[in-house]
């Protein structure tokens, strides 16, 4: 007979799943997970946790959103699945239509992926592809340092995070970086890009907009980084908006690229897209970008593709999800939180164990005056802190940060601020 601990849900995991972000000599059993309703789940000791990242920023409109599991629910009984490469479907044209009614007005295709590091994929290899069939040899992407744009190889190569890069940096595409502009920095930056333009072949500049997420919710200064959006278009180097976190309502406007005057070649969007129901990305370019494919000859058209493109599931739980974010209560939901984060920063910012502390939109970062590695002993009592407390953040390194589904409640936002401010006493 089997024992009950051979039956356990982490038991079969343990004989069977490799997690990810995971050294599963050391790390503790993973936490079963059996409900989650708006900005709320449940493990299977019936404990409540408050998602205070959304999951991942994806679950942005609350988790199973009665709206979108109707949507996606109606969508499966007519069409679940079909080719995208000869054929098309409602779903897919009227989210691109949706879609293309809110991104930056420059953007006018939209080309269907699968989840964020594929979308910067395609967005990495239309930049290539761009000059290619231009007849244009461009051989090196410029990238801010420390980035985050995915795991797959080209995103990798634009990734400035070593943590994640160690044994792989041999096989990488030719990236040259510079730092996001913040500050006093600004005339350094200005330079080096110059240089690097200069001395290299530059194609493309891939960049998240405003926040880079993996490297602990920093910010940069969006007239900076329009200016250089601006440098690398006279230069003719396609820049690529890397929006896989920020889009969606996350900085306060429907896109971060929306605060430049200078817009982005190429756009590309995952997580929020299906509101945390499916995976899905998209990677959305110009007329111009588009146009250099067009050709009597197969071979300057864009060779790539992924069973799952556009697939019309997805495509009904991102048109919904659009719907919700255009809403007045989401958007009022989006205020709320960005003034109830300000409220705490006036309370909290004078102290002494916080270096720095920033919101925009509804990110709220807070970077701790404490040396602490990013996988460390800290950081995980940090992580066992708010777990406890039925709070559930991701310290990224000494950086405590807060995304939350807009439709937390002030009261479940307080529960967050209130184990914030004990972690601070603790660390
Ligand atoms: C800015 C950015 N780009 C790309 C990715 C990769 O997305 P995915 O994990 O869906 O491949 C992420 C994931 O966190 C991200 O934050």
């Amino acid at each position: 007979m089997q024992k009950d601990s051979e039956k356990s849900l982490q038991h079969r995991d343990s004989k069977h799943i490799w997690h990810p972000l995971t050294q599963h000599q050391t790390a503790d059993a993973p936490l079963p997970i059996v409900k989650a309703k708006d900005a709320l789940f449940w493990d299977d000791q019936g404990k409540e946790y408050i998602d205070g990242i959304a999951s991942w920023y994806t679950a942005m409109y609350g988790h199973c959103n009665d709206e979108i599991i109707s949507a996606v629910s109606q969508q499966m009984r007519e069409l679940d699945q079909v080719v995208f490469t000869g054929f098309t479907h409602e779903p897919a044209v009227k989210l691109a239509e949706k879609l293309l009614g809110i991104l930056p007005k420059n953007q006018s295709k939209i080309f269907f992926n699968d989840n964020g590091s594929t979308a910067v994929e395609a967005g990495i290899k239309m930049a290539l592809q761009y000059h290619h069939n231009r007849g244009d040899k461009r051989d090196t992407l410029i990238a801010f340092e420390h980035g985050f744009h995915g795991d797959t190889f080209g995103a990798m190569s634009a990734s400035g995070l070593s943590v994640y890069n160690g044994p792989f940096e041999d096989f990488f595409l030719k990236v040259e970086r510079i730092p996001a502009p913040v500050n006093d920095n600004w005339q350094g930056v200005l330079l080096k890009l110059k240089t690097i333009i200069q001395e290299n072949d530059c194609a493309a500049f891939i960049y998240e907009p405003l926040v880079q997420g993996a490297a602990g919710m920093k910010f940069h200064d969006a007239d900076k980084l329009n200016e250089i959006v601006k440098l690398c278009h006279e230069e003719q180097i396609i820049s690529i908006a890397d929006e896989v976190m920020t889009g969606f309502g996350k900085t306060g406007k429907h896109f971060a690229s929306l605060y430049l005057e200078t817009q982005p070649d190429i756009i590309c969007l995952s997580k929020a897209l299906t509101a945390g129901l499916v995976p899905m990305s998209i990677t959305s370019c110009t007329q111009d970008i588009f146009d250099s494919f067009l050709a009597d000859d197969i071979g300057k058209a864009f060779f790539h593709a992924h069973t799952y493109s556009a697939n019309p599931i997805a495509c009904a739980a991102a048109s919904t999800g659009i719907d919700l974010l255009l809403s007045e209560e989401i958007q009022s939901n989006i205020s709320r939180i960005n003034s109830k984060h300000r409220d705490y920063i006036n309370r909290i910012k004078e102290n002494p164990k916080i270096e720095d502390i920033r919101c925009k939109g509804v990110i709220l970062a807070i970077d701790l005056a404490i040396e602490m590695d990013r996988y460390g002993n800290l950081r995980n009592t940090l992580y066992d802190h708010f777990m406890t407390r039925g709070v559930f953040l991701r310290p990224l390194g000494n950086t405590i940060y807060i995304l939350p589904p807009y439709v937390i409640t002030d009261k479940q936002l307080q529960k967050i601020y209130d184990s914030i401010d004990e972690a601070l006493a603790l660390v």
